[in-house]
């Protein structure tokens, strides 16, 4: 089966083809992804209205280059897919109207994928199959815990209260004068510094259950920053990749020991790490590190597969369109979608 899929939940629009048989690992023939990154990092985030006109131009452009790279036709693809969910109202609404567009004139089926489910399921495109684990999911938009017993069939055992973990990056990144997207700059930063150099809070770790929270911590990081400069209340250069290594060992160290209790507590023996802030290299090998102590094994997905991308979501529809879904074609689109 051949699908193309459409995300356009955020501030990237991409487009992939994807081949696939149930059971197998899933083919990546083209996937496309044109950023405006550059474009939001004047405003330090991301402008709605700036994304959906983006995405509005770009679409069309990114289809034909992925058709071409994948060295197929549109004729030949047997199903179209679109993120529906959660994102920016108006961005979604660009992808999920020119998906169904595209399925409606080729007379083929429309499948309206929800994006978390995308993330979740990132880590098993190569395989293809969907093995019962535990997923924890932190992107720029949410920090979830759920368990999964297979496709479809998800658990959510707890989520952020406030801000998400990659939210968090960005936030405290622009506080010190870093440019936005704020997670890969902290990781670089952080890199020359000492994570003991300040003693952030690590918030809710004692408390039972799996809910998140990170905005103490964002505060933390302010008081910190005028306790150390009063006249400004900017970073001074000498603290910041300090002030980078010791925010960042807080969010890791909250994440991996909520991430492995839930494991533990759903009988799990596996764990699946997705989304952006998966992506930092210190929060993945303490992450090893813990899993290989409780002798749980850890997937993660490629790169190019953590951040937002329409692999992913081509990979969630091909799962479905095996079992014989099919969205309507009125199928609305639903800003807070829950998985
Ligand atoms: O999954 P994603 O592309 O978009 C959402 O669905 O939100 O995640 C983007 C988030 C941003 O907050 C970005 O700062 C964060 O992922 N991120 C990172 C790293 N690379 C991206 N956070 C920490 N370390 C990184 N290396
Ligand atoms: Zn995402």
């Amino acid at each position: 089966m051949l699908l193309l899929a459409l995300e356009s939940s955020c501030d990237e629009t991409a487009v992939a083809i994807l081949s696939g048989e149930p059971g197998k690992p899933a083919e990546i023939l083209a996937s496309e992804i044109a950023s405006q990154i550059e474009l939001h990092r004047q405003y330090g985030g991301v402008v709605p209205e700036v994304a959906s006109r983006n995405h509005s131009l770009h679409l069309r452009p990114l289809v034909e280059q992925a058709l071409q790279h994948a060295g197929v036709s549109i004729r030949d693809i047997d199903a179209f897919a679109a993120t529906s969910g959660p994102g920016l109202a108006s961005s979604l609404l660009i992808g999920a109207t020119a998906a169904k567009a595209m399925a409606a004139a080729a007379g083929k089926p429309f499948l309206a994928i929800n994006h978390l489910e995308g993330h979740l399921l990132s880590p098993f495109v190569e395989t293809g199959i969907v093995l019962p684990h535990l997923a924890l999911i932190v992107s720029g938009g949410h920090t979830l815990l759920l368990d999964v017993a297979g496709p479809g069939r998800y658990s959510k055992l707890g989520g952020t209260r406030d801000d998400a973990a990659g939210e968090a990056f960005d936030k405290v990144a622009k506080m010190l004068g870093l440019p936005y997207p704020g997670g890969p700059e902290i990781e670089r930063t952080a890199a020359g510094g000492n994570k003991q150099a300040f003693a952030f809070p690590r918030s809710m770790m004692k408390e039972p259950g799996f809910d998140f929270s990170f905005s103490g911590l964002k505060t933390a990081v302010l008081y910190t920053l005028s306790e150390r400069n009063p006249d400004t209340g900017s970073a001074r250069p000498e603290d910041l990749a300090d002030l980078c290594a010791s925010f960042q060992e807080a969010v890791i160290e909250v994440l991996v020991t909520k991430t492995l209790r839930a494991a533990k507590h759903a009988g799990r023996d596996l764990i699946a790490l997705s989304g952006g802030v998966s992506l930092n290299k210190t929060l993945r090998a303490a992450f090893e590190v813990a899993c290989r102590k409780e002798g749980i094994a850890l997937a993660t997905a490629t790169p190019g597969l953590c951040t937002d991308n329409a692999a992913m979501i081509a990979f969630a529809a091909l799962l479905r369109a095996f079992e014989g879904h099919a969205s309507p074609l009125d199928a609305d689109i639903d800003p807070n979608l829950p998985l």
